[in-house]
């Protein structure tokens, strides 16, 4: 059976996430606690592809990245660049919208340890699979450190070996483009491996080639 974008509450394809989120369920009854659904609009031309909700941040709050430290970047840098409007609170009712931008998840639930097993990657992948299919217009794709990189170019049907994953590299893949980031977690800021600058760079890029394609239309 064809999945659907976006996994249902109940979703009980990876039984380790499943009992996780029923632990959660008991221990903070008032928090999202379900898989973690997509952002934006349908007929954006970008989609970020994040690894999974932090159990803190998007798990509480039901919005990618929303109250995870991983989100101050990515929001304030999806401000910059035009994607989004309005602020970031860091609250799923903060107003903020996005602009011709979407973003979701490689594992749309919360794993113990931040680390979702290869098993959940691939039971999650035919909700990225749907949601791919499910947007008309998507150009430009944002792959967020490695697994979210390997499991988005499985999910367009080429394979990974052919297209490593390499921060500020783009992939032409079909009708879209991968471009490559190091993922925006408090690890990789903190230790250097990704600046805002680099982060930066990564959308300055994507960011022309919309306008490109804005030019070539026009
Ligand atoms: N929050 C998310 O929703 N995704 C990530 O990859 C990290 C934090």
């Amino acid at each position: 059976m064809r999945a659907t974008p976006e996994p249902d509450r109940a979703c009980a394809l990876c039984p380790r996430l499943a009992s996780f989120r029923a632990d959660n369920r008991a221990a903070w009854p008032d928090w999202h606690n379900a898989p973690v659904p997509s952002f934006g609009r349908a007929d954006a031309r970008l989609l970020i592809v994040g690894l999974a909700p932090g159990l803190k941040g998007a798990n509480r709050t039901g919005r990618p990245f929303t109250g995870d430290y991983a989100g101050d970047l990515l929001y304030q840098t999806l401000l910059d660049f035009g994607l989004a409007e309005g602020s970031y609170a860091a609250r799923a009712d903060d107003g903020l919208a996005l602009k011709d931008a979407r973003i979701t998840n490689a594992v749309r639930c919360v794993p113990p340890e931040n680390k979702p097993t290869g098993g959940e990657i691939a039971a999650c992948r035919p909700f990225l699979a749907a949601l791919l299919d499910d947007m008309p217009r998507l150009q430009a794709i944002i792959a967020l450190g490695r697994i979210a990189h390997d499991t988005t170019i499985a999910a367009l049907g080429a394979r990974p070996a052919w297209h490593p994953f390499a921060h500020g590299s783009a992939h032409a893949v079909g009708r879209v483009t991968v471009f490559d980031s190091y993922h925006c977690s408090r690890y990789n800021t903190n230790t250097g491996r990704l600046t805002p600058q680099m982060f930066r760079a990564v959308f300055a890029a994507v960011r022309a080639h919309l306008d490109r394609a804005d030019a070539a239309v026009a």
